[in-house]
């Protein structure tokens, strides 16, 4: 199956930084009890002046900083995102006129909560089969601190703002396998959209839970197996950072070393469908993951969804 390249990625979070301590003062919760319950020590979150389109221009921004390819050969923008600016236009629309990409261009959002960027990654993948032109840009971005119950402790900890990206192109020398799935469910987590209110993250903390525990391992047991190849085989997991405790029963699960499974969830908190493209481009910036390695990303999330692939960087 044609593979993908990724070329280059880059991630980007506000400057203001949010403490558990500082939540504490906000909600009844204390540092310990977030840290020990989720790994998360702190989150970015936007200020006057921050928004959806700056986090995910900024990202972008950085990656193709990174590869040195002309613009005007990007054929696609996609902005995996839940927490737009506007309901339309689109941020991707927003972000190639800030990033003067040609005209000719495929530009849209898509929202599959927090399997966004991992959804992102095969959307781009199939634009890129029909595309006359070489380079698609994928990025994650998400301005959720708007849309938290800030009075709910068992979800305002949890979340943070920031944008990840990544510039791909195909490659037949690459291998690619992916699994999906797509579960309606709206009570588990939701965020309405009412005209008359702003809406804000619902979440039952406990199913979601259940839910990420019973089926991310199957879901990587799944595209391994799909692959042809064994758990063994795979260099780095690079998954939704959601929780600590949920990576780790992951990998607990599959019988694989907890080092193999990137976290920087102690920084960023959940960024939904930026997680993974931050986490990525972390892992990338930080040498946790390096060319030439097999890479296993894996989402889930609202909706319910959730899927993984198999790239090699
Ligand atoms: N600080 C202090 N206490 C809190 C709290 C907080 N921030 N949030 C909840 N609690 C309390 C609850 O009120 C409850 O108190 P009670 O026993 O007096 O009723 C107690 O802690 C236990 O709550 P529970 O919901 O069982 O905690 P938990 O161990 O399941 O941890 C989450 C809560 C949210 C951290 C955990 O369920 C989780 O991570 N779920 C998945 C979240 C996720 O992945 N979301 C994104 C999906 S894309």
């Amino acid at each position: 199956m044609k593979g993908i390249h990724i070329l280059a990625t880059g991630h980007f979070a506000p400057d203001k930084i949010v403490t558990n301590d500082d939540l504490s003062k906000i909600v009844d919760t204390t540092d310990e009890w977030i840290t020990s319950r989720t790994g998360m020590k702190k989150r970015h979150f936007c200020e006057a002046g921050d928004n959806n389109v700056t986090l995910a221009t900024e990202a972008a921004k950085m990656a193709l900083d990174k590869a040195d390819i002309d613009i005007n050969e990007i054929g696609a923008l996609v902005v995996s995102t839940f927490s737009g600016d506007y309901l339309v236009p689109s941020a991707a629309c927003q972000v190639q006129q800030e990033l003067g990409l040609s005209d000719d261009i495929i530009c849209f959002d898509l929202n599959a909560a927090c399997s966004g960027f991992v959804f992102g990654i095969e959307t781009m993948r199939g634009l890129l089969m029909q595309s006359e032109k070489r380079y698609g840009l994928l990025i994650g971005s998400e301005c959720i601190s708007r849309r938290l119950d800030m009075t709910d402790r068992g979800s305002c900890i949890l979340f943070g703002d920031g944008a990840g990206a990544a510039l791909i192109e195909l490659d037949e020398n690459r291998s690619y396998t992916s699994v999906y799935g797509c579960h309606g469910d709206l009570a588990v987590i939701n965020c309405p959209n009412d005209a008359n209110k702003p809406g804000r993250v619902h979440m039952e903390g406990q199913a979601t839970y259940k839910f990420a525990v019973s089926t991310v391992p199957k879901l990587i047991k799944k595209v391994v197996e799909k692959a042809g190849i064994e758990l063994e085989a795979i260099d780095a997991y690079v998954c939704h950072q959601a929780n600590a405790r949920i990576v780790d029963a992951v990998a607990k699960h599959l019988k694989q070393p907890k080092e193999k499974f990137f976290m920087n969830l102690d920084e960023y908190a959940n960024t939904s469908a930026a997680s993974v493209a931050i986490a990525l481009s972390d892992a990338i910036d930080k040498g946790f993951c390096k060319p030439g390695q097999k890479v296993l990303l894996a989402g889930f999330g609202a909706g319910k969804t959730w899927g993984a692939i198999i790239v090699d960087l």
